[in-house]
């Protein structure tokens, strides 16, 4: 049984990897499940939340009662996440979303031609959609912004920048760099009170603790 700590409240969620085309039938992707996002949401929705889930390719099922929108590319993620952000309470980018995109990606599927040189990619950098979120903010204090963070090193110390560096209140670091696929995981809660360590749990059972640190921390904003 899960308290409805987020009842009344609006969602919006970023889970799994994007898919950055090469050319009709090439792209470039990551290792990200999606297993965490999808966890998140599912936790947010028996907490009784309206669940808008942003997804890259995954092979994951709706979870019950959320309302899933499929993209692919970062730059479709950031439109849609854009498109449904008016009224949203919540926001949590749980996708990996890639750092660059291909400009000069083929309309037509490339040959491979003997003797030919091999083509030669280009990149631009993708927009951060979750720093574009939390700058929104300042109008209506909305939405609250939650990040994640998978960093293979020094987490404690990464995790704290980056939340500033986000501009988010709440920032969910992962640690170990062998998370993704995985169904256990160890997170710390970055805040500005400082950091907690939520000890390995499958993704669920974190997903509801993290919910309920949101919630708390909502409450205590609107107290405030
Ligand atoms: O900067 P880094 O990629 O480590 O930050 C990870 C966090 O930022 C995650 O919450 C991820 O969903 C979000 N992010 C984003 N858009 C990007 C890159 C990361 O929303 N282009």
């Amino acid at each position: 049984f899960q308290p409805k700590v987020l009842a009344g409240k609006r969602v919006l969620i970023t889970a799994g990897p994007t898919f950055e085309a090469i050319d009709p039938v090439r792209g470039i992707t990551n290792l990200s499940s999606g297993k965490m996002g999808y966890a998140v949401a599912r936790a947010a929705r028996e907490a009784g939340a309206e669940v808008v889930l942003v997804s890259g390719p995954t092979a994951l099922a709706t979870p019950h009662g959320v309302r899933r929108q499929e993209v692919q590319s970062a730059q479709q993620m950031h439109d849609a996440v854009m498109a449904a952000l008016n009224g949203q309470h919540v926001f949590i980018g749980v996708a990996a979303v890639a750092d660059w995109r291909v400009t000069n990606a083929s309309a037509h599927k490339m040959k491979k031609q003997d003797g030919a040189a091999p083509p030669q990619l280009e990149f631009a950098q993708n927009t951060d959609i979750l720093a574009a979120v939390a700058a929104t903010t300042s109008v209506s204090g909305w939405p609250y912004c939650v990040g994640f963070a998978a960093e293979s090193e020094n987490l404690v110390e990464f995790g704290a920048v980056k939340r500033e560096k986000k501009g988010i209140p709440l920032l969910v670091g992962n640690i170990g760099p062998h998370t993704f696929g995985q169904d256990d995981n160890t997170v710390i809660l970055f805040d500005e009170d400082g950091h907690t360590v939520l000890p390995r749990a499958d993704k669920l059972t974190l997903a509801r603790q993290l919910v309920s640190e949101i919630a708390k921390r909502i409450d205590r904003s609107l107290l405030t």
